[in-house]
């Protein structure tokens, strides 16, 4: 079977947040399960820049008013299609806004033709390789869905995957006509959301079924308080929604061969991880001693709980622990966590900005990793510091609820424990799980078996790949 996947991240050459992770990996689980999957992205700077050999596979002289060409390459394991529209993605910043954090004011054009060319290639074969299915990721390929349903591609179906439902790319009607949809694409049933323009509702109301990167979330998003505004559409499509759990890529993060840590370790040689608290230690210049070691790699946002985390710094340490962050993301939360780390000098430690090879370090180094999240669709840094021995700390919610197992007396007494669990969106509680993580780590045997315990959890793709090849293998005979 042959799939179509579109998305505005792929790792490794271009990437936010777990979004890439989850579509850069995800074509090579799928390969084991018979799947052939070539992935549709925007030609950005940093894309480009690791094509190499590529072959022009389909030319537009006005794609929504710019050249355009579709290149295909392949790109480390990866079969790429690259939408190299230099009026759109040749720009320095980020893939949706400037340096300064500001998007782009013409992000619905960019992504409509994304999902546009999307939607020409799976109708017109890309030299006679026709896909089976179109798997759309997030609000920015969300439109295919909606350009395969309202237009010539109307019989060939599309899945698409809510990475995130706080992010859904609205905007003006007055865009409308311009998107050259028909008129009947307009309304309730169409691209129509509170009198704008829904992108990635536009996607769930054409997709032939709509998955979210976990069970747990599958579930909230149907309840308002976490449908953010979608929750009756989500509940009148109950029977196409599917919560399929994000796995790791267990290559890139494996702690017996990576490269970017001080120095390999496994589940039976626990105490090399010695060499990388120290390294990490010094990297952020924190004390050297045995205390428990917190790290916070993470977008620095309101979703992810960061304000409730800078309340909790002075408790962490009041403990005798021991914190080092790296993240970005709000200015103010950045702010807030350098004065601590001023405040705490040797004990709390923040790195602002993007740094892929230290996260690796801090997976290795790290005792515990703080999750507060006050929703998470999936979370994939629970994962790594899982595989790592870097236990996770986590809010009990979405996709953190469904990968760790709280230490709880039952759990620790069977070994099944994992890490520590705690109510989302509530301080206190937040203060009572750093406690019951600082006192756990004093008990070396229980806190060994918790690390034991979540390098063997197996977070590998291979279910969850099995599952997405079997919907899209159902989706394809009904359509036939
Ligand atoms: P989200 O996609 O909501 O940000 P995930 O946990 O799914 O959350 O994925 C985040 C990904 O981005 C992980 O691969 C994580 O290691 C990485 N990451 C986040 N912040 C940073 C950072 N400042 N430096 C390096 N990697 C980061
Ligand atoms: C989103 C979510 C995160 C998830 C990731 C990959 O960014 O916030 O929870 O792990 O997508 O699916």
């Amino acid at each position: 079977m042959k799939l179509l996947s579109v998305a505005s991240e792929i790792y490794p050459l271009v990437k936010t947040g777990g979004l890439a992770d989850v579509v850069g990996a995800l074509p090579g689980a799928l390969a084991s399960q018979g799947v052939e999957v070539r992935t549709l992205v925007p030609g950005y700077p940093s894309v480009l820049a690791h094509l190499g050999k590529a072959k022009a596979v389909r030319r537009y002289s006005a794609l929504f008013g710019a050249s355009a060409t579709v290149l295909a390459a392949h790109v480390g394991g990866l079969d790429l299609l690259v939408l190299d529209a230099p009026d759109f993605f040749a720009r320095e910043g980020g893939p949706y806004g400037d340096a300064g954090g500001n998007e782009w004011s013409d992000n619905w054009r960019r992504f409509a033709a994304l999902s546009q060319v999307a939607a020409d290639l799976a109708v017109d074969g890309i030299r006679g390789w026709c896909p089976d299915i179109v798997h759309a990721h997030d609000w920015q390929a969300a439109m295919a869905a909606a350009y395969l349903r309202f237009g010539p591609g109307h019989a060939i179906p599309s899945v698409v995957t809510i990475h995130n439902l706080a992010f859904q790319g609205r905007f003006p009607a007055d865009i409308f006509p311009a998107l050259g949809l028909p008129p009947e694409a307009w309304g309730m049933d169409g691209v129509e959301y509170y009198g704008g323009i829904g992108y990635l509702k536009a996607g769930l109301v054409s997709a032939a079924a709509i998955t979210t990167v976990s069970p747990t979330y599958a579930e909230e998003i149907r309840s308002p308080a976490h449908g953010m505004g979608l929750d009756g559409l989500v509940n009148g499509r109950a029977d196409r929604l599917h919560g399929i759990l994000n796995g790791i890529d267990m290559d890139i993060w494996n702690p017996a061969a990576d490269t970017l840590i001080a120095k390999p370790f496994a589940a039976r040689s626990l105490t090399a991880r010695t060499a990388n608290r120290r390294a990490l230690e010094t990297r952020f210049g924190l004390d050297r001693d045995a205390a428990p070691l917190f790290i916070i790699v993470s977008r620095l946002t309101w979703q992810k709980g960061m304000d409730l985390m800078i309340g909790a710094i002075d408790h962490l340490v009041g403990l005798g622990a021991k914190l080092s962050v790296l993240g970005s993301g709000d200015h103010p939360l950045e702010g807030a966590f350098l004065a601590a780390s001023d405040q705490h000098r040797g004990r709390v430690s923040v790195q602002i900005g993007y740094d892929e090879p230290l996260s690796h370090l801090m997976q290795a180094g790290g005792d515990a990793i703080l999750i507060p999240s006050r929703f998470e669709p999936c979370g994939l840094t629970q994962l790594y510091g899982l595989r790592y021995g870097c236990v996770p700390v986590v809010a009990r919610v979405g996709g953190l609820a469904d990968t760790v197992i709280d230490a709880n007396e039952a759990a620790v007494a069977s070994g099944a424990a994992t890490g520590i669990l705690f109510p989302p969106s509530d301080p206190l509680a937040l203060h009572g799980a750093i406690a019951r993580a600082v006192d756990l780590h004093g008990d070396r045997p229980a806190w060994q078996a918790m690390q034991r315990a979540g390098m063997r959890a197996d977070f590998s793709w291979t279910r969850s790949a099995a599952r997405y090849a079997a919907l899209f293998r159902s989706l394809a005979a009904e359509a036939a």
